[in-house]
């Protein structure tokens, strides 16, 4: 329905990620291989709202010092700058419904040719739907899009009843977009960032209502894309209900062990 919006203006650009911060309240960590040496190629993180697939992926990107993907900040760029694909997109997201395929194709290829994809990148909130997993894995096989290794999939389990309390109490830097919690991961100062001193946002979306729709859409629509990778193999399950440093160090011994078969 949307796909036919100017792509330059839809697509321009557009990311305002979380890539190139780290939470101040991230744990340093140890288990992970040699940053240098090992590649990690395209890795999928996936899991309901909430389980930590943000917070993970900016662990991540200071590890790895390769880009995140992230389909929401994306989206949430073009609303911030009014672009076409945002006035489309800003009610959808409110509502916790998914946006359409197609833009969301169109905005995860443009985006992967940049340049700091080659040594490999964490798509985070994408796939979604079975048509995007059927397209990420087309687009990967045929256009040998660098790096050329298969993908990895990685998807964080967090019981529900946790995920409420993740959603409601999350709070982000408009400047770093470090991630905060008012339960489990405050600012020194309430309501500030630690890094920027800046007044922390919550997003429009993490209301208790529009959680249940977002679960309900994860459940309908984004449970198959898991399966699909589950079957496909190159996958790991992560426990995400236990501290940030935990879940990380669990991260980054599948990631070793899909890669390097050494499991
Ligand atoms: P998106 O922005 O992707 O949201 P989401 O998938 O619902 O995930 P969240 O960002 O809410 O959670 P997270 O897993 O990243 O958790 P975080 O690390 O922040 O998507 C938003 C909307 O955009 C969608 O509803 C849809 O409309 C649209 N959209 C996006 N992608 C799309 C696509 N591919 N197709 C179509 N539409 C798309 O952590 C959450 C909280 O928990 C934080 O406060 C954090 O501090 C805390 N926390 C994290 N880890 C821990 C831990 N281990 N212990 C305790 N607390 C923790």
């Amino acid at each position: 329905m949307t796909a036919s919006l100017p792509r330059a203006a839809a697509f321009a650009g557009d990311e305002v990620g979380r890539h190139d911060t780290l939470n101040s309240n991230s744990a340093s960590h140890s288990t992970a291989p040699a940053d240098d040496s090992f590649l990690p190629g395209p890795v999928l993180l996936l899991g309901a709202p909430g389980v930590g697939k943000g917070t993970q992926a900016q662990l991540l990107v200071a590890k790895y010092g390769i880009p995140q993907i992230s389909t929401g900040d994306l989206l949430r760029g073009n609303i911030a700058r009014g672009t076409p694909l945002g006035l489309q997109a800003q009610e959808i997201m409110s509502s916790g419904r998914l946006v359409d395929d197609d833009l969301v194709n169109q905005m995860v290829l443009h985006r992967l040719h940049e340049k700091d994809t080659r040594r490999g990148y964490i798509l985070d909130g994408y796939p979604r739907t079975i048509d995007q997993a059927n397209f990420l894995d087309a687009t990967l096989a045929n256009l040998a899009l660098a790096p050329n290794l298969p993908v990895v999939a990685i998807s964080i389990v967090v019981a529900y009843d946790q995920l409420l309390k993740r959603i409601t109490g999350r709070r982000i830097c408009p400047i770093c977009k470090s991630i905060y919690n008012i339960y489990s991961h405050p600012p020194a100062t309430p309501g500030r960032c630690d890094l920027e001193s800046a007044h922390l946002n919550q997003r429009p979306d993490d209301t208790e209502e529009v959680f249940t729709q977002r679960m309900k859409t994860f459940n309908d629509q984004t449970a198959p894309v898991v399966a699909h990778y589950r079957g496909l193999g190159r996958f790991r399950e992560v426990n995400g209900d236990q501290p940030v440093e935990a879940v990380i160090a669990e991260i980054e011994d599948a990631l070793l062990c899909l890669r390097t078969g050494s499991c």
